[in-house]
Formats: structure tokens, sequence, C-alpha cells
């Protein structure tokens, strides 16, 4: 059981905040990434979609044997919070653990939370913030062209096109005077030093992908489930679509060429 590798899937290139993350922190450990990247994005889906699609995707996962399930999507992890999917194997998902740093970090308690429009519809976060302070003033706002702009590469802060529309979304939250923003979609954080230029240095952001690396890798320990290996793990990468240009932005967000470890699945062929 120890030495199976980790599970962790995503609509795309989000997921790859919580690898990188892993990698840091347990990186003897094997892992299994999926990216839905024929289907992207999930967060303007409906729950019904979100639901099918995560079933799908968590049945591929388990296909490969894995020892645990991490759900590095804010928009599946808010959607399968409040349904009745049973996963037999251990698993999180990214909102718990973001709103645990998140409330750990604000000190004038006013918190924003940004996510896709199926997460802030959801209401996920902004529920397990209140359930663990409910006198925190919480904002929240939907940003739903972030996550094409990821997938498309658009990722330098520098970027005119995204600086604009990450003006455009942010504007309100920063007028409330909120201290901590949680970064509520995984594909957020690749993006994390374009959304600090708008939102200014007093706001400190809470990175959903890498909170939920380090909540999962406690349960790993807690569970006794760490590797016994003692050389370096392998990272292999699924897509249900063309694999460049996954490989490509992936590849510079990770610091490493993964041309050669991605493949393709038809993601289709598994359900329960
Ligand atoms: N990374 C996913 C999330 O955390 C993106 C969702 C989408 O595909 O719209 O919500």
């Amino acid at each position: 059981m120890k030495n199976r590798p980790i599970g962790i899937f995503d609509s795309g290139l989000g997921g790859l905040t919580a690898v990188k993350e892993l990698l840091n922190i347990l990186p003897n450990e094997n892992i299994i990434y999926f990216g839905d990247t024929g289907r992207v994005p999930y967060g303007s889906k409906s729950r019904d979609t979100i639901l099918k699609y995560a079933i799908q995707d968590i049945e591929f996962l388990k296909s490969m044997n894995v020892k645990m399930i991490i759900a590095a999507c804010g928009t599946v992890s808010s959607i399968i919070g409040g349904s009745n999917v049973n996963i037999d194997i251990p698993f999180t998902g990214v909102v718990e653990p973001t709103a645990m740093a998140a409330s750990a970090s604000t000190k004038n308690g006013k918190i924003g939370i940004i996510g896709t429009t199926a997460t802030i519809k959801s209401g996920a976060y902004k529920h397990a913030l209140k359930k663990i302070n409910s006198s925190f003033n919480v904002f929240e706002q939907d940003c739903p062209m972030f996550v094409p702009l990821v997938e498309n590469g658009f990722i330098k802060d520098n970027d005119k096109a995204a600086l604009i529309i990450a003006e455009k979304y942010l504007y309100s939250l920063r007028e409330k005077g909120i201290d901590t923003l949680i970064l509520g979609c995984t594909h957020y954080p690749i993006i994390k030093k374009l959304i600090s230029k708008v939102m200014g240095p007093t706001v400190k952001l809470i990175d959903s992908g890498s909170e939920t690396a380090l909540f999962a890798a406690n349960l790993l320990y807690s569970l006794d489930y760490i590797s016994t290996r003692n050389t370096k793990g392998v990272c292999s990468f699924f897509v249900s679509d063309t694999v460049e240009g996954f490989s490509k932005t992936a590849s510079l967000f990770l610091g490493r060429n993964i041309n050669q470890d991605v493949k393709i699945v038809d993601i289709d062929s598994y359900t329960i």
C-alpha cells in the first residue's frame, strides 16, 4: 500500500499547483496526474455534469491503483462535498484545507474568495469559513475568464490582457478591505503574481493547490501511508485531449520538461 502512487486530478492544469508542492514535500512519492483537458472548463458546467466528470476522473485514478485521491479542483471539491458520491479510499478536496489556512491567516476577519462560477454558486468555501468562525466577513467573486487564460498560456504577470481582466474582477474585492484572499480555483495560483499585483501587497493570497498538498501529506502521515522508497518518485501525467498545450504550460510551471511523461486517456470509458 505505502508505495502505491498518489492520484491527483483537475479539469486541466490547475491541479499542478498541488503537484508542485507535493514534489517539494514528498519527493519520493509516485504521482499519477489526470487533467481533463478535453472537457475543461468545469466551472461553467452544471452540477450534474461536474459530478459525472468527477466520478469518471476518480474511476480512472482508481484503475491506476492509487493509495489516495486528491481532487485538486475547487469546482469538483465544492460540488462533491454536498453529494452522495462514495469514494472508498483516502480522499481530500481543496475546500477545507484552504478554508483552514485562510482562517489562520486573517487578522481583520475580512476574507475574499475567488473561484469558478460553479464554485461560487455552491457557497462551499463560505460555508467552510463560517463553520470555523461565524463572525468572518466573507466576500465572493467568480472569475470565469481566468481558467481559459491559464489554459492558453497567458500566465505572465505583465500580460496586458490578463491584467485588464483581473482588474475588472478584483476591483470590488479590493475596495472591501479584505486582508486575505482565497484562490479557490487551483488554476489561479498559476497567475498568483498577477493577482497580487492587482490586489496589492497587504492582501495575503491563499493557494488552494499547495494548502491541499500539505493537508494530503499530513493525512498520509496519519494513516502511515508514506512511501518507504528512498529514491525519487516518478510523476506520470494523463490528459483527455492532445498533449502539446498541456505539456508546454505544465513544463513551464513545474520548471521541468515533462513532454515524455504525458499520455492520452479515453476518459469516457471510465465509469462506475
Ligand atoms: N482548477 C479548477 C478549479 O479549481 C478549474 C475549474 C474549471 O475547469 O473551470 O475549479
